[in-house]
């Protein structure tokens, strides 16, 4: 079950140090590789339980049980942890929002539709201090109208659509260098 799993590291942070994140602006033959600690919050909205199943022409094969395993491998690569959660309710992405004050130094979220209705979501991630970013697997500007408007967006540091489900390991890689910048 993907909602409420918390996604730890293991050891291959220590392998993997091979892609350090780079906050400073030391030259590469100078710069030594920066310790990025905490755990990304990475949030999926309704419906996107059905990753793989739901309109694949639009969203593609993938599940999102495949989206954690790779996102989990992606902030690995980085020394960071994940916590992958999805939910068809509105309030649980909340209370994950709240959650992520305490325990988060990221959120990565696709909120699906909440994405064009919800204010209580833009809300609570105006309490999250860290970066945000806001993933969309399908481009949302090539779609229906009432798709190109988000609340989210008032509030996320950047945004990624269009790009699949690669859009997730981007979002990370922004993150992570949004992380290492403050750390
Ligand atoms: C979506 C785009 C939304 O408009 C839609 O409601 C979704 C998925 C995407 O990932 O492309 O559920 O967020």
């Amino acid at each position: 079950m993907i909602a409420g799993k918390a996604c730890g590291m293991s050891s291959a942070r220590a392998r993997n140090s091979h892609r350090p994140v780079s906050g400073g602006k030391r030259p590469d033959s100078q710069r030594k590789a920066d310790p990025v600690t905490g755990t990304i919050y990475v949030l999926n909205g309704p419906n996107l339980n059905l990753l793989g199943k739901r309109q694949p022409e639009i969203y593609g094969h993938e599940t999102l049980a495949d989206v954690e395993t790779a996102c989990l491998s992606q902030a690995e690569s980085y020394g960071l942890g994940v916590r992958f959660l999805q939910s068809n309710a509105e309030h649980q992405l909340i209370d994950w929002i709240h959650e992520a004050r305490e325990d988060g130094a990221a959120i990565v979220i696709n909120p699906g539709a909440f994405t064009h209705t919800s204010i209580a979501i833009l809300d609570a991630l105006n309490t999250f201090e860290g970066p945000v970013m806001e993933v969309h697997i399908s481009n949302v500007h090539k779609r229906e109208e009432f798709r190109r408007h988000s609340y989210v967006s008032l509030r996320a540091d950047g945004v990624i659509a269009g790009c699949g489900t690669q859009g997730y390991l981007l979002a990370i890689d922004r993150v992570a260098r949004l992380v290492a910048a403050t750390n």
